[in-house]
């Protein structure tokens, strides 16, 4: 069998997904350290944004500097490569977290078990869900008082829209946890409340009813124990790894990743059920992994805003085939044939030049702005992945040009800076004025203090009252003309032409969907 086709099918490209707080930079390190990738626990840097730092934007720039190195951590377990693709857990830099999960082939969602499903984790299980992401659940902290089990399953099922199927069930919680019975292998694992870092060794136990069950964990433990394992059986469904890798069915496990506990047992079933590189659709046609010649896409754009080293890099997913270093390849949209001296591989905080890449990996090129976010690159064929697509920003602002003689290095920067995907800008049909929505109210910031630094321009901005953007489907041409003329002041054409409805408020576009009914508003720009 080709190399090609060995590498591929070993590869695993995920991305973890939380809430801040919930966990995930300590549960991406104990994989590490399963993995071997790192020896000492401390070696990730959080990519976490300190609270109290929103003001400083400087400070959030640097950390995220730190998270360009934990871009793409890499590891081998079980003769498997895992690429783990880091999320920005900051939810002003969540458009850069959505565009990361168009990367991932799986994720896994960490939940603090005392708190439950929040904010951010619902917004990111929709990106996931969009897409059918297969999804595993880890449920987090065990080791603290948290919520009942059942109850929590149910608030994820109906809150995030998950099916869920318990590969693990925890046996107490807080001060009373004991460990957790292990499903998905059959073994019980027991937590050790003194040595709590210890990693526990799951001991094989098939039957429940073994006497040995109650010498372990005590009578009660095992008698509530094997109640909930036969209530878990009659409520949930067993486990189908094809509904699983369709995005139908999520296992859970149950853990504490600071305390090492349940993290191996979750690695073992991820290595063993989660998929390899799938095909993708580019607009032409789907293109398959094991195809030999190469193609990818750029899904993000990490600009270095630190004057002094002054770069950028483009990430690029492996679609198919193998990238090699100093090769041709094709920059469709620019159509011109590039080749790469110094791609780079992250492993770890480690950077290395990358002699090839196979389908799953993420490649990072070197990049004075030729790129932008969701280009393809192939071995000369003319494709264009579709997938990356643009979602309602959160805060909109009329931005102006503050000084006049730099008109075109405005235009410039913010064409660049959009093309990175800092933020979306929308030009109102009405008068051709520019509109800059973000996820986040920082990133206004960020592009005012980058126009100056980097382009020598300046900019003010003014409040533009929009709540969402939501792109417009015209199924019915009298309507759609009806629209334009009486809601012409709020609609604007993003970056590609496309068209927007700027709705001011959530009556406002109800109303307006009772309108015009056989329009159709999007909540993002593929559909
Ligand atoms: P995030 O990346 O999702 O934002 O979360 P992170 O891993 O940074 O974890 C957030 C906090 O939760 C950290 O504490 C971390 O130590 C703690 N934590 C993670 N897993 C567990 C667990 O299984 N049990 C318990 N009890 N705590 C856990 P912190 O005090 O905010 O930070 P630090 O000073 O410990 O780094």
């Amino acid at each position: 069998m080709s190399n090609l086709h060995t590498e591929l099918q070993r590869r695993r490209t995920f991305g973890i997904v939380s809430h801040p707080d919930a966990g995930k930079t300590t549960l991406t390190e104990k994989l590490l350290l399963f993995g071997g990738a790192i020896n000492e626990a401390g070696a990730v840097k959080s990519n976490k944004i300190k609270k109290g730092a929103t003001s400083d934007f400087m400070e959030i720039e640097r950390q995220r500097g730190i998270s360009v190195a934990t871009s793409v951590m890499a590891f081998e377990y079980q003769g498997k490569h895992i690429n783990i693709l880091d999320t920005p857990g900051h939810q002003d830099f969540a458009e850069d977290t959505y565009r990361t999960l168009t990367a991932v082939d799986s994720a896994i969602v960490v939940v603090d078990v005392a708190k439950g499903v929040e904010a951010q984790t619902e917004k990111l299980v929709n990106v996931c869900r969009m897409r059918a992401t297969p999804i595993i659940v880890f449920i987090n902290k065990l080791d603290r008082e948290g919520r009942d089990a059942f109850d929590l399953l149910d608030e994820i099922e109906s809150k995030l829209g998950l099916r869920l199927c318990p590969l693990s069930w925890p046996i107490g919680m807080g001060a009373q946890f004991q460990g957790v019975y292990d499903v998905w292998s059959k073994s019980l694992l027991i937590y050790d409340q003194v040595n709590k870092q210890k990693v526990a060794e799951g001991v094989a136990f098939s039957d429940l009813d073994n006497p040995e069950l109650v010498e372990r964990i005590g009578a009660k433990a095992a008698e509530t124990l094997r109640e909930e394992l036969e209530l878990v059986a009659g409520v949930y469904p067993e486990f189908d790894q094809d509904a699983y890798l369709r995005g139908e069915l999520q296992p859970v496990f149950f853990g504490s990743a600071l305390n090492n506990f349940g993290v191996r047992e979750l690695l073992n079933c991820f290595a063993e059920i989660a998929p390899h590189p799938q095909p993708k659709a580019a607009e032409e046609r789907v293109v398959h992994p094991e195809e030999a010649k190469f193609s990818g896409f750029v899904f993000k754009i990490h600009a270095n805003i630190d004057p002094n080293h002054r770069s950028r890099i483009a990430f690029v997913k492996v679609v198919s085939g193998t990238f090699e270093r100093n090769t041709n390849y094709l920059h469709v949209r620019e159509g011109k044939n590039l080749k790469f001296s110094s791609p780079m591989t992250f492993l770890a905080s480690k950077r290395e030049v990358v002699e090839e890449a196979y389908p799953g990996d993420i490649v990072g090129l070197p990049d004075t702005g030729l790129f932008r976010i969701g280009d393809s690159l192939t071995g000369g064929e003319s494709l264009h992945f579709s997938g990356i697509p643009s979602f309602s920003p959160e805060h909109f602002r009329f931005i102006n040009n503050a000084d006049p003689m730099k008109s075109k290095q405005l235009a410039k920067g913010v064409d660049q800076l959009m093309d990175e995907g800092v933020a979306q800008l929308f030009t109102l049909v009405a008068n051709g004025r520019k509109v800059i929505g973000t996820v986040g109210a920082l990133q206004y910031e960020v592009i005012q203090y980058r126009l100056e630094h980097e382009y020598g321009a300046k900019c003010s901005y003014e409040p533009f009252p929009a709540y969402k953007a939501l792109w417009v489907e015209g199924k019915d041409a009298g309507q759609l003309a009806e629209l334009e003329r009486m809601k012409a002041r709020q609609l604007a054409h993003d970056k590609f032409g496309r068209l927007v409805f700027l709705a001011d408020s959530q009556f406002g576009l109800h109303m307006t969907q009772e309108k015009f009914y056989r329009i159709v508003f999007h909540e993002k720009s593929e559909f």
